[in-house]
């Protein structure tokens, strides 16, 4: 705590004002700080009593703030942006002493709250963007169907093939912006049931078979007769291994392999619980490094276009890690260029 005489500040003052977890700063009739509490220079570097407050806090719509209501004015209340000491977001709230001896700052720190208000907007503009493009594209065939290629039953044949890609690709979308949010409703709520992945990973590729064969690929799957039954929500992780074997085999190259390995583990990476470790490994490309933090955002692709015509929504392992999440589970993606990836899924057991 740093005060100064001028506005006679007490130790107990002092006491109390260090005790507010968010930055306090009052300042004198003469622009002055006379105190500035621990938080206030520990966050914004309000360093010392006795200087003018426009040496510390460069931010000219504060600095007004405060004129103003040094000049008589009602209390204040704005958002401001601070450099240093690092890039935060506040709240600020200018108010008047009692006796118009000086100003009091109060900030509050919104950093987070603007940061997930951010995402919100990027996210509605993206699937907003996702879901305009095969609606365009449908628009333009009906067009098209009604006028110049009415009479053309080999364009109508074709373009009626499009058309259902397009539709069958919106249909996708909404169902995984549903799933997400209800995922996501009831991430908290730890899942109750006893699920046996074995049984689980052997619905999964018996489903998706026939997207393997289409490829000429194999689905090898290695699972221990050990393995324990997890906690967990039995239609949530089919839909995890359901994501995860669906890119092992878009992303796979043709002819190649997927290999599936489920097999128990000591202990869970954080803590001391027992799991169970589910590996799926493809023979694809791989992924560059500096993608794979961020494959698991909504509607981060490596390549969109690819992703794309391969029928992606760019939301499946977004899916994957609300899932995980809730189940305290965990996913990391290993990777190497030209040879393939490896998403492995950790999962506490019941
Ligand atoms: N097995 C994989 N091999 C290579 N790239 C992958 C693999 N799985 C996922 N990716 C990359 O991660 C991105 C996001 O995956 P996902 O969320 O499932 O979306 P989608 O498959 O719909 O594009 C994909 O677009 C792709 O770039
Ligand atoms: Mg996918």
């Amino acid at each position: 705590m740093e005060t100064r005489a001028g506005l006679s500040i007490s130790p107990r003052d002092v006491e109390i004002l260090d005790s507010i977890p968010e930055p306090v700063v009052i300042v004198d009739r003469l622009r002055t700080v006379s105190a500035a509490n621990a938080a206030a220079v520990r966050d914004i570097g309000v360093a010392y009593a006795g200087r003018a407050l426009a040496l510390s806090l460069r931010h000219p719509a504060a600095l007004a703030a405060v004129e103003e209501v040094l000049a008589g004015g009602q209390t204040r209340s704005i958002e401001v942006t601070l450099r240093t000491p690092a890039a935060r977001t506040y709240s600020l709230v200018v108010a008047p002493l009692q006796g118009a001896a000086g100003a009091v700052l109060i900030f509050h720190d919104v950093t987070s709250e603007r940061r997930a208000q951010q995402m919100r907007v990027d996210f509605i503009a993206n699937a907003s963007h996702e879901l305009r493009s095969p609606l365009s594209a449908l628009v333009g065939f009906i067009e098209t169907l009604r006028g110049p290629a009415r009479d053309d039953p080999a364009a109508r044949t074709r373009f009626l093939e499009i058309m259902a890609n397009e539709a069958g690709r919106m249909t996708r979308l909404i169902e995984n912006l549903l799933s997400l949010s209800s995922i996501e409703a009831d991430e908290h709520v730890i899942p109750q049931g006893r699920v046996d992945l074995g049984q689980t990973l052997a619905a999964v590729v018996d489903t998706l078979l026939p997207a393997a064969t289409a490829k000429e690929m194999r689905i090898r799957t290695e699972i221990l007769v050990t393995l324990p039954p997890v906690a967990g929500d039995p239609d949530q992780l089919v839909q995890v291994f359901r994501n995860l074997i669906e890119n092992a085999i878009a992303y796979g190259r043709t002819g190649s392999e997927v290999l599936i390995v489920a097999r128990p583990i000591e202990r869970m990476q954080e803590g001391t619980r027992p799991g169970v470790a589910i590996s799926v490994q493809d023979e694809g490309d791989g992924i560059p490094r500096d993608h794979i933090p961020r494959l698991t955002e909504r509607f981060y692709r490596v390549d969109a276009a690819r992703s794309r015509k391969l029928g992606g929504t760019g939301l499946g392992l977004a899916i994957v890690k609300h899932i995980l999440n809730r189940h305290r589970g965990r996913l990391t993606i290993e990777s190497e260029l030209g040879r393939g990836s490896r998403f492995t899924v950790t999962l506490p057991s019941a």
